[in-house]
């Protein structure tokens, strides 16, 4: 003879979301902070239950209670309060808004669902956490059976509390009618991790106290700023020349011919390859570090905020330019870091190294006829010079400033009467080799070809 199982079915307990707070007025008025929203015709029992959760976790033993259940929908409904499933003592899982929800809470699970592609698990501080995009709230996971349940690989769970969970997500978004998200063409064509960064690093629902997003300087007094500077490659130097910016401001190609004139080349004169001259100006041009402003300079390591051609976030410049020669008159064939304080190219691997041939590769899927690049501009970041500043939203700066670098290249190559092509994709395994460097601390964000067209 077995026990008879214990009582399973899934109660919910409501807490006040992190900084939400009701301010109780008279004649059955409250307000709900921080979204200031006004609840009126509140009955006394209703005040006396927002008191309750003013102070704490509100248990609710009848919901089907008129006045209790009237409160809980207006709570939701605002996105104030978190809900905790629990079976007698074990908690199961909490749903965290960070919106309101768009309809009220149902009671049957749906009949064909699964898993929204879009929700990843993970932890965040001590909890683990299921996020997705297109939810109003997080699933705060206090229990690995409901894990198992959510992933759908397995569930021990009672039928009674998987139907509560199934219901909770279907209503949160986490879960979707079966297939839905692959016949629904917006669905379909964003892949998780493209629309993770897009929600993750704007202003949103998540982003906007601003209280952890865009340039908060969280890392001041914990980590010291890196220097403008990266640090210098051994080997000896290619000094580059240096073009008559006075005779260019007089002479140059008006800029609306310029940018009229603008086009993407991707056939090559190798019989005429570009010149020292030519890829010294163009990195000129575009590219070095015309000075650096120091401030804070009275701390250990100062902030330092270079300036170039080019614009970029915050004046911090992550970004690094190497140069991969194939073929250019008086520089020898090679990968170099492009040092834009002393204008200089400097050795960073032979150009017969397996990982700098891979990385200059895919630009011939791109060129004519399977053409290798006569140079191939590799742009990468060191994120930590804007990471250490900006919170969530620096990787997307970093890719717009490749935008912005990509442009001043593309019309100052045109103004050069050179060719240059952007390339949408890189190797980013094969700089990490090329250059030893971990990928945190320097990656490759970007590549332009550049060469002398083919008339
Ligand atoms: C960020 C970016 C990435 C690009 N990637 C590639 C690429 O990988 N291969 C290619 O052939 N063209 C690439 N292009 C060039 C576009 O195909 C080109 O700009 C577009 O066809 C318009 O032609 P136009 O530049 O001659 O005006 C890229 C352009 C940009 C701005």
């Amino acid at each position: 003879m077995t026990n008879p199982s214990p009582a399973v079915e899934p109660q919910t307990v409501y807490t006040l979301t992190h900084g939400a707070r009701c301010l109780l007025g008279g004649n059955g008025v409250a307000v709900l902070l921080p979204a200031k929203q006004r609840l009126d015709g509140l009955s006394p029992r209703q005040i006396t239950l927002l008191r309750t959760l003013n102070s704490g976790p509100l248990h609710v033993n009848d919901e089907t209670d008129p006045d209790t259940s009237d409160l809980l929908d207006r709570l939701i409904d605002a996105g104030v309060v978190t809900m905790i499933v629990s079976v007698g003592a074990r908690e199961l899982y909490s749903l965290r808004p960070f919106r309101r929800p768009p309809t009220s809470r149902p009671t049957a699970r749906p009949d064909s669902f699964e898993l929204s592609r879009f929700t990843v698990v993970r932890r965040n501080g001590t909890d683990v956490v299921a996020e997705n995009p297109r939810s109003w709230c997080d699933v705060v996971v206090h229990d690995p059976e409901v894990l198992a349940t959510l992933t759908g690989l397995a569930s021990t769970l009672p039928a009674v509390v998987r139907d509560r969970l199934s219901a909770d997500l279907a209503w949160s978004g986490h879960a979707v009618g079966a297939g839905t998200e692959e016949h629904d063409f917006a669905t379909r064509s964003w892949s998780p991790h493209e629309l993770w960064f897009h929600r993750r690093s704007t202003v949103g629902d998540r982003g906007t106290s601003w209280a952890h997003f865009g340039p908060t300087r969280w890392a001041d007094g914990e980590f010291e700023p890196l220097p403008a500077r990266r640090e210098r490659y051994d080997g000896e130097p290619v000094a580059l020349p240096t073009p008559d910016l006075e005779a260019l401001r007089r002479d140059d190609r008006p800029l609306t011919a310029v940018v009229e004139d603008r086009k993407s080349v991707r056939d090559f004169d190798d019989r005429h390859p570009m010149s020292a001259a030519q890829l010294g100006e163009l990195l000129h041009r575009c590219a070095r570090t015309r000075g650096v402003r120091t401030t804070n300079a009275n701390r250990s390591v100062p902030e330092e905020l270079p300036s170039r051609p080019f614009p970029s976030g915050g004046s911090l410049y992550e970004l690094e330019v190497y140069a991969v020669v194939r073929t250019a008159d008086g520089i020898a064939p090679g990968m170099y870091h492009y040092d834009s304080f002393d204008h200089m190219l400097r050795p960073v691997a032979p150009y017969d190294d397996p990982a700098v041939r891979r990385l200059i590769a895919p630009a011939s899927l791109t060129l004519a006829d399977g053409q290798l690049p006569q140079v191939l501009l590799v742009l990468a970041a060191r994120p930590g010079r804007i990471m250490w500043t900006y919170e969530q939203m620096p990787y997307a700066v970093i890719l717009k400033h490749v935008g912005v670098l990509t442009q001043t290249l593309y019309l100052t190559s045109t103004a050069m009467g050179l060719g240059g092509v952007a390339q949408g994709y890189g190797d980013t395994a094969a700089f990490a080799e090329a250059t030893g460097a971990d990928e945190l601390v320097e990656c490759n964000v970007g590549s332009f070809v550049v060469g002398t067209p083919r008339q």
